[in-house]
């Protein structure tokens, strides 16, 4: 007890980043697994937690990422959804993720908006044209892209988007959102599809469109099911469509994030990172490598509270060793190879185990500031993507922050705390 407590203490001296984002749920606990209790008729912001007692490494799992979605539907895609409805233990941490499937020859994820949340998109295989559209206020500027393999590109939190294929072969994308339960609000559906319906002149006037024309949409379009009673609040709100970071070093002023560029001198190129699917080299003492995509890569994700990682596992026990993101949840799906991951609760939950051995396609939470890890246990390389609930989550490797501080800790200490011989700790401290 004595050394968790004292590891507690200083991974939270640790912490201090000038330039620190805030994020969202801000839980005043270690999780909160989401049950449906229908018996009260209360409203909480999220869902009822279950008792921690009775949580289960199952309750932070899903499986079934690797699975393609069924295009054979009017816009030739298809979204597979986790999020805390597939996944209980979300709830409270602010992050979720989606596969997307999109058919050859223009298959579309048609323009909507996530009102919750922003999103990081990952393209796996194909070529996408992508984009969002500013707020009128920004003169409803189109900032789009085309996307090859490996291209990360992020969609401002409440702003119209899209993608289209662009390719002759199916493409795939997967992408991390900024809250447990981002919704969907389809732009067509939801104006054309309402139920009950706008009043057609409106609608005529609105779009400059005939009203015969206008009655005929409204006939194409199904409402989507918008609305979620336990919508979770979501984190960074922002005051702008968004905020480009950029390093200005002129004012000593911190701020809570970067600088914003002037939204006039925005491009697309702001909120575009590629690369992703060039793995890492995984020749070191850890077998492990994590290639970061946060805002120091992508400037447009300064205030959006999201971000995302690829990591490289070399063969039998490569490891991402213990490790804490002081300021984000983290939302893992496994690409390839056989992961062995867990987290451990706080003290007050007795530094309980989570822990599951994950396969290609299987989905994995490790909520915020919890200590957490991936060992590749299979002969084959493993790959893994997460998405993580801020712009700069930070990370404090156990071990390094430990026994590889500096100046180093008083190894008398250490030894005290991890009941280790003096010479072991010296040891320990010439290593890292
Ligand atoms: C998406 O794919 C799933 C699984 O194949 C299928 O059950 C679902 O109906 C599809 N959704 C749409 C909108 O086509
Ligand atoms: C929007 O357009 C107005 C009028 O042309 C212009 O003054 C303003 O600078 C523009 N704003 C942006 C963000 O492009
Ligand atoms: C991770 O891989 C990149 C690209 O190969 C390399 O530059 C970097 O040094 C590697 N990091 C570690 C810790 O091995
Ligand atoms: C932690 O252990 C104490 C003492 O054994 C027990 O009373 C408590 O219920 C446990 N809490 C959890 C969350 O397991």
């Amino acid at each position: 007890m004595k050394s968790v407590n004292f590891l507690l203490a200083f991974v939270l001296l640790a912490l201090a980043s000038s330039l620190a984002s805030a994020y969202d749920p801000s839980p005043l606990q270690d999780f909160c697994v989401g049950i449906n209790d229908i018996k009260t008729g209360i409203f909480v912001n999220g869902k009822f937690c279950k008792d921690p007692k009775l949580a289960t490494p199952d309750d932070f799992f899903f499986k079934g990422l690797n699975i393609p979605g069924n295009t054979n539907n009017l816009v030739g895609s298809n979204v597979t959804i986790v999020n805390v409805d597939q996944f209980p233990g979300l709830n409270t941490l602010g992050i979720s993720m989606v596969r997307i499937d999109y058919a050859p020859n223009g298959g579309e994820n048609p323009p909507h908006i996530h009102p919750r949340a922003s999103e990081i998109l990952f393209v796996q295989e194909g070529t996408l044209y992508v984009g969002f559209v500013t707020s009128n206020q920004n003169n409803n500027t189109l900032f789009s892209k085309i996307l090859y393999p490996g291209e990360v590109f992020v969609f401002p939190i409440g702003l119209i988007h899209f993608q289209v294929n662009l390719g002759k072969t199916d493409a795939v994308a997967f992408a991390a959102l900024g809250s447990q339960d981002p919704g969907v609000i389809t732009i067509a559906n939801a104006v054309f599809g309402s139920n009950p319906p706008i009043n057609p002149d409106v609608l005529a006037r609105a779009f400059q469109l005939d009203v015969r024309v206008v009655k005929d949409l409204q006939k194409n379009f199904v409402l989507l099911a918008l609305a979620s009673s336990l919508a979770s609040a979501f984190d960074p709100s922002p005051l702008q469509d968004f905020c480009v970071a950029i390093n200005d070093i002129k004012t000593g002023i911190f701020v809570n994030g970067k600088f914003c560029k002037d939204p006039k001198l925005a491009t697309p190129d702001d909120f575009f990172f590629k690369g992703l699917n060039i793995p890492g080299n995984i020749n070191n003492p850890v077998g492990s490598n994590v290639t970061t995509v946060n805002v120091d890569q992508i400037p447009g994700l300064n205030t959006l509270g999201v971000s995302l990682v690829r990591i490289d596992y070399a063969p039998n026990g490569g490891q991402n060793p213990p490790h804490t993101h002081p300021r984000a949840t983290e939302i893992l799906f496994v690409q390839e190879g056989t992961l062995y991951v867990g987290f451990v609760t706080s003290n007050q939950n007795n530094n309980t185990l989570f822990s599951k051995i994950l396969y290609p396609g299987d989905v994995f939470v490790f909520p915020i500031g919890l200590i957490h890890f991936q060992v590749n246990i299979g002969k084959t390389d493993a790959v893994a993507f997460a998405g993580l609930g801020s712009q700069n989550p930070g990370v404090i490797t156990i071990a390094n922050t430990v026994f590889g501080s500096n100046p180093p800790i008083n190894p008398d200490v250490l030894a005290r705390a991890f009941q280790l011989d003096v010479k072991v700790v010296k040891d320990l401290q010439k290593k890292f």
